[in-house]
């Protein structure tokens, strides 16, 4: 049985289970090339090529548009042309179910309590008295608890509101007029001058600031504070900064997203505000599900299950729990979790699939005419020599990842030793001053390298991660202003020719661990295919692109006009 979930909105995407095993995943913006782009049709056209049997139609509503005539929606008459008896279940009307059961289904444990948190679920109506009083609200964030008997069952529900929702708190229910935690790490990305959904940036500048008492209180029990967040469910909050002179915008924030020396205290200090704040309430909430399910297993999902700052201090918080960080937890995940739920509620298959690997862009054979561009037959070894020499090489192999991150197969690799690193690769791709650099390692030297808390490795690279004190300054590239990185560990298992080359890179400089970023400029999605690495390489101050399973190096020199301007700078 062939079951294609797809994500219907930002992080439009398509997930196929062939008998309960994952197939594919595939973001639509990596195949349509326009980011975060929504309405996942290239995925489901990549779905028909296998079959589809049911399609499974996720997304935060359960409306969908109908199209003149048939009245159908598009993506089930797009399928239905295909295979005339194609089973259709909506299941937009519970967003969050769709994050529990990826996260679940994808831990391998046998049970769990799920803990999504998230901007914007579905709005709900809630009865609140035996009149059938509704109340609206919208999913924030929940507690499920899942097992492969019972299923997926909900527990506990924080739901936002705009200001026609009254306040209503019981053991099982949370809710009134104000925003929760994603909603407030939103309105402060925002306020500081990124979109709404860029809150990967506000976390890579929270380490530069610090706690401010200037900075009022972002929540009260768990709420976000109305003196502060103006909600505006669901697109998104803002922050009321004339009502606090210290927080009052004096110019365009953007204006220190390229200079470092413009930037604000407040700016740095409400980045960390928010960035601490979120991560102690989700802790609260990781301690609440423990106590209402009795699990020891904690399963987490939603938008916040990106943030790998905050992850990492759940490993530190609590050493006696078994926390899994769904390594696709924004939206674009749901389509692999309302695939899986269908399908285990239907076939009652108790099999346990844990999530194998994150390669799982479709197969595709391709090949490119690479016509006067220079290309030279290499080895790992020659590859590690050159990066070794702080040139910059995008490789391409293999099948795409999945989620928002590289590892190894769309990557952009450099030497993690540079002290300049940061600053030239920031600077060709694009990128704000103050955001940091993963790395990418044999996993064999992880516990020597960081303070691992239990953690065996870190495949899937959700966690920022304290570099060993007797290490900090040896990679002075990956190494954030408070000493972590974001690190993936490699094993050849997992990927032979990525860790033959960090291996390789190992034998000249003595460390393991190789710069790693995602093979795309900045506000372009991830390259998937090689014709988007060719155009990349070929607009960019990027002049090296190594194939490995053509064994090839592509040289395409360009003017270097980025990198000298570093290295002026520096000098
Ligand atoms: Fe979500």
């Amino acid at each position: 049985m062939n079951i294609l979930g797809i994500n219907p909105g930002h992080n439009g995407a398509a997930a196929l289970l062939v008998d309960g095993n994952l197939e594919f995943y595939i973001e639509e913006e990596r195949l349509s090339r326009s980011k975060y782009d929504g309405n996942p049709l290239m995925g489901i056209l990549e779905g028909l090529k296998y079959g589809i049997d049911v399609l499974v139609i996720g997304g935060t509503s359960p409306q969908l548009p109908q199209l003149p005539w048939t009245g159908e929606d598009p993506y089930s008459a797009l399928i239905r042309k295909h295979n005339p008896n194609v089973q259709v279940i909506n299941v937009g009307h519970i967003h969050h179910l769709g994050h529990a059961a990826s996260a679940f289904y994808n831990s391998g444990f046998e049970d769990a309590a799920a803990v999504i948190v998230d901007g914007s679920g579905t709005r709900q109506e809630i009865q609140v008295n035996e009149e059938g009083q509704k109340n609206p609200g919208f999913e924030t964030e929940s507690i499920f608890s899942c097992d492969y008997e019972e299923g997926i069952k909900p527990v506990f529900q924080a739901l936002g509101g705009n200001s026609d929702t009254q306040r209503v708190v019981s053991d099982n229910i949370e809710m009134d007029s104000a925003i929760t935690l994603v909603k407030a790490y939103e309105a402060v990305s925002e306020y500081l001058g990124f979109g709404f959904i860029e809150a990967g940036k506000t976390m890579g500048l929270a380490p530069y600031g610090k706690d401010d008492e200037l900075i009022p209180s972002l929540f009260y029990g768990g709420r976000g504070n109305k003196n502060v967040f103006v909600p505006n469910y669901p697109a998104g909050a803002h922050i009321d900064h004339t009502r606090h002179p210290y927080l009052t915008l004096k110019e365009d924030p953007k204006s220190w997203h390229s200079d470092s020396t413009k930037v604000t205290d407040a700016a740095k200090n409400l980045a960390w505000a928010v960035q601490d704040e979120t991560q102690r309430l989700v802790g609260d909430l990781i301690e609440k599900a423990v106590k209402t399910t009795g699990k020891k297993n904690i399963v987490i999902a939603g938008g916040y299950g990106l943030n790998c700052v905050a992850n990492y201090y759940y490993k530190k918080r609590f050493p006696d729990l078994n926390i899994y960080v769904d390594p696709i937890s924004h939206d674009g995940g749901t389509a692999i979790g309302i695939a899986q739920l269908v399908y285990y509620t239907e076939t009652k298959d108790k099999t346990i699939r844990p999530l194998s690997t994150l390669y799982l862009g479709p197969k595709r054979e391709e090949t490119y005419d690479f016509g006067d561009i220079e290309t030279t037959d290499v080895t790992p070894a020659d590859i590690a020599k050159m990066i070794s020499e702080k040139n910059i090489v995008a490789m391409v192999q293999g099948r795409s990842e999945a989620g928002p991150r590289a590892l190894g197969n769309r990557s952009i690799l450099y030497d993690p030793t540079d002290p300049k690193g940061k600053d030239t690769v920031n600077k060709v791709k694009g990128r704000e001053w103050f955001r940091p650099f993963a790395g990418s390692m044999m996993q064999e030297h992880f516990s020597e390298w960081f303070e691992t808390y239990g953690m065996e490795e870190s495949p899937s690279m959700m966690y920022a991660m304290d570099f060993k004190l007797e290490k900090h300054g040896e990679c002075p590239a990956i190494t954030h202003v408070d000493g972590t990185c974001r690190i993936q560990t490699v094993t050849k298992e997992q990927n032979e020719v990525y860790h033959t080359l960090i291996d390789e890179f190992r034998k000249i400089t003595g460390v393991p661990i190789l710069f790693n970023t995602s093979f795309n400029l900045a506000g372009e999605p991830l390259v998937e295919t090689l014709d988007d690495a060719m155009r990349t390489i070929k607009n960019s101050d990027i002049n090296y692109l190594y194939l490995p399973e053509l064994g090839k190096l592509v040289h395409y020199p360009y003017n270097d006009s980025v990198v000298e301007e570093v290295e002026e700078a520096a000098a």
